[in-house]
């Protein structure tokens, strides 16, 4: 505070508005077409130019390594990379708030629910309940205390958002189905690069619409790259496009302070004989960005099983649930 009133306002401002004005077509030698290129596969900020490395720019655009090379040393000098303090990261943590799964027990493994400014990753084999658990969270999203309005998106790459299953859930709160209803914001991905563009709209529809926007659902995070992706020769690529989609998700949540929910099938793993032979799609990349990780099992009796396997300062347990009608119910 001190310093702050000793220095004049002026030198402390005007870096700042500079920095904040350079956007792509600002870095020396990209153009128009260079920019559309960038663009069209995801680069569409500073940051993410400032993170990628030159061989991902020069595969995507063709452009020469030392032009690779030099735009993302202009684009790392012209951004803040995002040093704070220790006591303003706890103020930022003071802001995170917990969207309820809708089970008690559900929500005690996570610490009191799904935190805003993480991404959590459910995987888990067909019918374990991600896509209900989804769908919950659009609902869930309303019976947050501190906000005005709240806004759920549903990025939906399978077709399985059901608008008749919100209701009921809806009802199953108390809540008026089709307020609920007109509180979510739903668009249909038909392949990983629509699915990519929808994520980066988000942006557009917090700042133009004025959305309060606390939760993203992306359901399923990883069918379309997975399908589109086959064989290993192109592996490198779809995890270097899957990476590029996790970060605009992880900015999405740090900046907006909202949750992001994503979905993950497994793959069998035929060469493992103990535990559970099972593996999230998406590998390394997936995992290392989301902030909470969750596998989903089927469980006794029609229930289903959460473990968390994942997370910066929970410790690993399991809790049950029930998927009903109304939402994910606890065992009584
Ligand atoms: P994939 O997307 O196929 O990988 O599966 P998923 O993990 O998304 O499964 P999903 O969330 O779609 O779970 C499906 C299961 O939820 C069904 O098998 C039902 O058991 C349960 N379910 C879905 N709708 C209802 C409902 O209205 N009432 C009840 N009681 N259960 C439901
Ligand atoms: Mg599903």
């Amino acid at each position: 505070m001190m310093k702050q009133e000793l220095m004049e306002p002026e030198t402390i401002k005007k870096p700042e508005t500079k920095k904040q004005k350079v956007s792509i077509t600002d870095l020396p030698g990209v153009g128009a077409a260079t920019a559309e290129k960038l663009m069209a596969v995801g680069y569409s900020d500073l940051m993410s130019i400032a993170v990628a490395t030159p061989a991902e720019l020069i595969d995507s655009t063709g452009m020469t390594d030392a032009l690779a090379k030099k735009i993302i040393a202009v684009a790392r000098s012209s951004l803040d990379m995002g040093f704070e303090t220790g006591e303003d990261y706890l103020k930022r943590r003071e802001r995170v708030d917990k969207i309820t799964t809708g089970s008690k027990d559900f929500d005690t493994l996570l610490g009191g629910g799904l935190e805003t400014g993480a991404i959590v990753e459910c995987f888990g084999e067909f019918g374990s309940g991600k896509t209900q658990l989804g769908h919950a969270l659009a609902v869930n999203t309303q019976l947050l205390k501190n906000e005005k309005n709240p806004v759920a998106v549903y990025i939906d790459t399978e077709n399985t958002f059901r608008p008749e299953r919100i209701k009921q859930i809806a009802q199953g709160l108390g809540l008026d189905p089709s307020k609920v209803l007109k509180s979510i914001k739903v668009a249909k991905a038909y392949n990983s690069d629509h699915q990519m563009l929808l994520a980066e709209k988000i942006e557009d529809l917090i700042k133009s619409q004025e959305l309060n926007v606390k939760t993203v659902i992306v359901d399923s995070l990883t069918a379309h790259f997975r399908a589109e992706f086959i064989g290993r020769g192109t592996l490198a690529d779809r995890q270097q496009k899957l990476n590029r989609h996790m970060h605009v998700l992880l900015k999405l949540a740090d900046m907006y302070n909202l949750c992001v929910y994503v979905t993950n099938q497994v793959m069998a793993k035929p060469d493992m004989f103990f535990g559970d032979p099972t593996q999230a799609i998406g590998g390394h990349i997936v995992a290392h960005a989301s902030t909470f990780r969750v596998y989903l099992r089927k469980g006794k009796k029609g229930s289903r099983v959460a473990k968390l396997v994942d997370s910066p300062n929970l410790p690993e347990g399991e809790a049950s649930f029930y998927v009903e009608t109304s939402g994910l119910k606890d065992i009584k």
